[in-house]
């Protein structure tokens, strides 16, 4: 039997996130009273910092060999992108539908970021539009793992093995969720987390990079923390500051503070039994919902055996945006629970205006003459049709997940 505290605090009501872990307030405690807040200083000899803990759990989590914290998942996206050192202004491919850090996450990484259409079916980048968009200049594809569906990850690194051409996926709204038995973030040479307070990972701020070998880890550790990267292992304990100016490449400082990593390490805890319950009642809701003509949720490829549900993308065929305006306040008004619409397709998002920094004007003007007629129909269909629950939604009782298919059924 799971307890009820791991996916609502006492009382809380439907749709409450975050959702403290059992052990939370006892590391932040630790992490505190430790007086070691941030990596940058010197070790002592009778603790773990909770950011070597995290990056061990992480990896292990996702059955990566390393894991590199970061203070954003923009800036492990950052330092993905500058680990592999491509020439200025490359070409970077990433999906319409995402947030818009996937995208300028490429223009602070000195490049530009080249929009390809999205499968249909699911909202997530598909191998014939990413074909599509490879030119001579690209340098690396971003595939992301969007709202609740895996793209399929194992087709696009064929295409990019194919090419010669290396893959980053953005797995900031998949954390855990498995293709064929591996987990989202381990099929590119890097995969990128945001451990931002709305994800089922939640450490406030956060994000993470897993690499697909420990020979990047030096690297890694150098981009995000001014140059320098751990000391070996065995002699990173004592009175010594633990991080040592190794400087094969230059960096900046994207550090976690310990207070992230302490949260990290016991919102981990409960992860597995969260993504157990929301996973359950997506199917249950996909029963209630089947047969049901003009609403429908997003396919989940055979492949995929293991589902991490960010964001419950649910299309009303048909649809327009002002009319799904005014259903999902409908229906928030009646559940109770957040329901909101797809963020605008990267072409034409209202955040991503790279011609407002000056700095970035020789790569807005290759970004521009790259989209000059570009068109994504299809995730423009979808961000139109849909209106989007927060996975918290899912937190929910069989009794709840009746009720939100009956209000869907009611608001067609
Ligand atoms: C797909 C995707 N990429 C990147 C990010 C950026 O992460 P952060 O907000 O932690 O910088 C997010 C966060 O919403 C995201 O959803």
């Amino acid at each position: 039997m799971l307890s009820p505290a791991y996916t609502r605090s006492p009382d809380g009501a439907w749709g409450e996130w975050p959702v403290l872990s059992p052990r939370a307030h006892e590391y932040l405690n630790q992490a505190l009273e430790s007086q070691q807040w941030a990596i940058s200083g010197v070790l002592r000899e009778d603790r773990e910092l909770f950011e070597r803990r995290f990056a061990r759990l992480f990896a292990d989590y996702v059955g990566a060999p390393i894991a590199v914290p970061t203070d954003h998942g923009s800036s492990a996206l950052v330092i993905a992108l500058e680990a592999l050192n491509l020439p200025a202004a490359s070409e970077v491919i990433v999906p319409a539908l995402t947030w818009v850090a996937t995208a300028s996450a490429v223009f602070r990484a000195g490049h530009v970021p080249v929009v390809c259409d999205v499968d249909p079916a699911t909202g997530n980048m598909d191998p014939w539009s990413l074909e599509e968009a490879i030119s001579e200049r690209t340098g690396a594809i971003i595939v992301v793992h969007w709202g609740m569906t895996m793209a399929d990850v194992a087709a696009i690194c064929e295409v990019g093995a194919k090419r010669g051409i290396s893959i980053i996926e953005d797995a900031s709204q998949s954390h855990g969720a498995e293709w064929q038995g591996r987990c989202a973030g381990t099929f590119g040479t890097f995969g990128c987390f945001s451990l931002q307070q709305a994800k089922v990972l939640a450490g406030g701020e956060g994000g993470v990079v897993v690499a697909n070998s420990s020979q990047w880890r030096v690297t890694l550790e150098e981009l995000r923390a001014d140059s320098r990267s751990w000391r070996p292992e065995g002699a990173e304990r004592g009175p010594v500051l633990g991080l040592q100016e190794s400087v094969g490449i230059m960096g900046s400082n994207y550090c976690m503070s310990e207070f992230s990593a302490a949260l990290l390490c016991a919102q981990i805890e409960t992860l597995d039994v969260q993504h157990q319950v929301r996973n359950k009642n997506f199917y249950l809701l996909q029963h209630l919902l089947s047969g049901i003509d003009g609403i429908s949720l997003p396919s989940v490829s055979p492949k995929q055996n293991k589902l991490s549900i960010y964001e419950l993308p649910v299309n009303f065929s048909g649809s327009c945006l002002t009319e799904n305006n005014r259903r999902a306040a409908n229906i928030q008004a009646s559940l109770g629970v957040k329901v909101y619409q797809p963020r605008h397709p990267l072409i034409g998002s209202s955040l991503l205006k790279p011609w407002t920094k000056t700095g970035l004007a020789p790569l807005t003007a290759l970004f521009n003459e790259r989209h000059e007629d570009a068109k994504h129909p299809h995730a423009e269909r979808i961000a139109n049709e849909s209106v989007v629950f927060h996975h918290s939604a899912l937190l929910a009782s069989e009794e709840e997940i009746n009720r939100l298919a009956t209000t869907l059924i009611e608001n067609r």
